[in-house]
């Protein structure tokens, strides 16, 4: 667990720490997980930073995303694929015919389980993940494993939460617009990875960052399965480490 003064120095931190990661497999090319959300975003920049420098080169690495949103359109601004392109490929030079997304184009129940064993596949066929970048919800959730998730989930369809639509509405014209589910990878995908970096800052996520790492291992707090992991590097800001004791 780092504990940085702000979220700058949570990025930068965040930022080494992915780069150990990937640095450390000498797998080649390399597999990066990716969350979306603010929680990463100065994370990704400081990845841009260190291309710029010459310290770091994605051109062939993999970019795996973590979840999807369920029937938005293809090219949709806010589904993730498009996301991910804008604050990852285009900030650290991944190559956009690299980057997988959970397809959740469809909302036909028998298509959408199809995508979703596909993409566990895909991951499987990659090598596993190297590396996966985490965000927390206010609620605990880890991608969109809200609570109640299994702890050893692999990739499926879930309903959003009443509370993480309301978080994500922001991002479009109203809670009306937002979907009601979406593809993420489970619990136990997520723990196939060599390594986690989750990233928290503010103190919305005092409550479940404290909980994730110093309470019980549950599935009433899905990031509690971040103690299950052996290599899992926590960059908090010092409002998001507030509740840790
Ligand atoms: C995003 C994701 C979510 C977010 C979480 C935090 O791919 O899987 O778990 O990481 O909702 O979101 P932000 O960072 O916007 O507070």
């Amino acid at each position: 667990i780092l504990v940085s003064p702000d979220p700058e120095q949570t990025a930068a931190r965040a930022a080494e720490a992915v780069l150990a990661g990937l640095d450390r497999s000498s797998r080649r090319p390399s597999v990066l997980g990716l969350a979306t959300g603010s929680s990463p975003l100065g994370l990704y920049r400081e990845l841009g930073r260190a291309v710029a420098a010459g310290r770091a080169d994605f051109s062939t690495t993999h970019g795996v995303a973590l979840d999807e949103y369920v029937g938005l359109p293809p090219g949709h601004p806010e589904g993730y694929r498009q996301v991910l392109l804008r604050e990852v490929c285009d900030v650290v030079g991944l190559a956009p015919d690299r980057l997988e997304v959970p397809d959740g184009s469809s909302t036909d129940g028998a298509a959408l389980e199809a995508a979703a064993a596909a993409y566990e596949q895909r991951i499987r066929d990659l090598g596993g993940v190297d590396v996966q970048v985490l965000g927390i919800g206010a609620n605990g959730h880890l991608g969109f494993n809200e609570p109640g998730s299994a702890l050893t989930s692999r990739t499926r369809v879930k309903r959003l939460s009443a509370r993480t639509r309301r978080d994500n509405a922001r991002f479009f014209r109203g809670l009306d617009d937002v979907p009601t589910h979406c593809l993420t990878q489970g619990l136990g995908t997520i723990l196939g990875a060599r390594r986690l970096v989750l990233v928290a800052t503010g103190d919305a996520k005092a409550d479940a960052v404290a909980a994730a790492l110093e309470g019980p291992l549950t599935a009433s707090v899905p990031a509690s399965v971040l103690q299950w992991h052996a290599d899992t590097v926590v960059c908090l800001d010092e409002a998001a480490a507030a509740g840790l004791r």
